[in-house]
């Protein structure tokens, strides 16, 4: 593409103050400045729909260091524990704000077995993990501690069914031990394992990517066995639920036109799909083309987002079933030496990352009528995490530059998502989302470009500024990250703006996520 051609020529400017803001900037990066000016519109009279907390939903699987050693330490860890949970993890979580969270799987659901993680600890079987390194799992992190951690943090539950080697009665079974108030053998066993208020599951995934490590099915067949699952999934006690199906692998509408012609009459209330942009480097080792390659693969998300809608969409009743990103964010490559060190899949999150997930977020604001719930992929050690700890002993716990990116999204939520028009329409061009709250209107920037700061203009229709604050994201190099050593390398700041009228101006530096928050009338 002619874009990444032309950066990928270009050589590269440091300004003074960034340098001395940054110990860790590559020296082959030095030449000249380059800036420019940016116009953006924002209609603060055109809504496009609600910014549901849901699109900052979250991912939790047994796979490496995620669950075991990084959210689960056990009650009896000296790493500083709140019945069992890592403490730090679950302050920061609260403090970002969890409003879903999905688990146990990813591929590893489709080999669970929910009655191997009730009952006492010691009596659960040990099984192993064969889709992630055969490693054997002792099952003490359970449906009773996943509930345990979805209610300290206020997240809700979702929990992803058993459809590749597992039964309709078994994954029936499971939401009548969550759901079912009282006295049938199920309900009984959950009070005597310790929970006698049922836990409410309203969202359950019925497989995990069907058309791969969830059973290698076509989408008829996957269909058909959608029809058997979700006849005995059923409301128990009154809490209605939520069956996602198993989607696409991206764009893939091959899978969603034959799962919706599978499926005949029956509607499931969502359907999920995965989206990972992949990296050819080590997290903290990308060269600029290939940093360039995988943001500007964001363009695609977007525009899978817009065709697996249309594709619903086009059926009977269609348009009643929510579109789920139930696994996204970067996947960079990943090597074996870190796995050996912290845990399968673990993976850095650097200045990169983060604009990677302001791209995404950014888009789910823009597409607020067309998606229902999207989960970053995972919460805490794997691929774009938000928390990493130096392994399942190690005690240190940072927040990534990704959980950053999500904390300057966070005053979205439940806002109403606005259109916004921009100048440069290209994958590497100016990002941006708009959202209007009573009296308040929130903007985020995201700036992918490594050689370009922007000088933005922009103009609100609808609506004057009576005053704001913002705070930005940035580092001149992409490679910088929140380490052990260095925890808050790459932390929010504050950023100046200037507001006048209906207008709001603030310089935008390349690599760079910033959120605006302004008083309106
Ligand atoms: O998130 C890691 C894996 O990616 C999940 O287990 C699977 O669903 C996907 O392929």
């Amino acid at each position: 593409m002619s874009t990444l051609n032309a950066i990928s020529r270009r050589q590269f400017v440091v300004n003074g103050a960034a340098l001395a803001a940054s110990t860790f900037v590559p020296k082959r990066l030095a030449a000249t400045s380059a800036s420019a000016a940016q116009k953006v519109v924002i209609r603060t009279d055109s809504e496009i729909g609600l910014v549901r907390p849901e699109f900052h939903g979250h991912f939790v699987e047994h796979l490496g260091s995620c669950v075991y050693g990084g959210l689960w330490v056990g009650k009896k860890s000296h790493i500083p524990n709140v019945d069992g949970y890592r403490q730090s993890a679950v302050e920061y979580l609260k403090a970002l704000g969890v409003p879903v969270l999905r688990w146990p799987g990813g591929c590893f659901a489709d080999d669970y077995h929910w009655r191997d993680g009730i009952g006492p600890a010691e009596k659960r079987p040990k099984r192993v993990n064969i889709h992630w390194g055969n490693y054997v799992e002792d099952g003490s992190f359970g449906t009773h501690e996943f509930i345990g951690l979805c209610r300290l943090l206020n997240a809700e539950p979702y929990l992803a069914g058993n459809v590749g080697s597992s039964t309709p009665r078994e994954l029936r079974d499971w939401i009548e031990y969550c759901n079912y108030p009282s006295g049938s053998t199920l309900s009984d066993e959950r009070a005597s394992n310790g929970a006698p208020e049922p836990f409410r599951v309203r969202y359950w995934g019925v497989g995990n990517e069907s058309w791969g490590c969830g059973g290698n099915m076509r989408p008829e067949e996957y269909a058909r066995l959608y029809r058997d699952f979700a006849v005995y999934c059923r409301e128990f006690g009154g809490t209605e639920l939520f069956l996602v199906a198993s989607g696409p692998s991206g764009n893939d509408t091959h899978w969603s036109r034959g799962l919706m012609d599978g499926l005949g009459w029956e509607r499931p209330q969502g359907v999920s799909m995965h989206y990972y942009s992949g990296g050819a480097d080590r997290s903290t080792s990308f060269t600029v083309d290939h940093m360039n390659e995988q943001l500007a693969s964001y363009a695609k998300v977007e525009e899978s987002i817009v065709h697996q809608r249309a594709v619903l969409d086009s059926y009977e009743n269609g348009k009643k079933v929510g579109l789920i990103l139930d696994e996204w964010g970067v996947w960079d490559n990943i090597p074996e030496d870190d796995e050996k060190r912290y845990g399968k899949l673990w993976q850095q999150s650097t200045m990169r990352s983060a604009v990677a997930a302001g791209l995404g977020l950014n888009i789910f604001n823009r597409q607020a009528d067309k998606v229902y719930m999207c989960n970053i992929a995972q919460m805490v050690n794997v691929l774009q995490s938000l928390l990493l700890t130096d392994g399942p002993e190690g005690e240190h716990c940072v927040r990534t530059t990704t959980y950053h990116a999500f904390s300057l999204f966070k005053p979205h939520r439940s806002k109403r998502a606005l259109r916004v028009e921009t100048e440069d329409p290209s994958p590497l061009g100016l990002s941006v989302s708009a959202s209007k709250g009573d009296r308040e209107l929130v903007v985020t920037f995201v700036n992918p470009r490594p050689d370009s700061d922007l000088q933005v203009e922009c103009t609100l229709k609808g609506s004057f500024v009576d005053g704001g604050t913002a705070q930005i994201l940035h580092d001149v190099d992409w490679n910088a990250c929140n380490s052990f050593d260095h925890p808050d390398r790459v932390v929010p700041k504050q950023q100046p703006i200037r507001v006048n009228g209906s207008s709001l101006q603030l310089d935008l530096p390349r690599l760079s996520v910033a959120t605006a928050i302004l008083q309106i009338h």
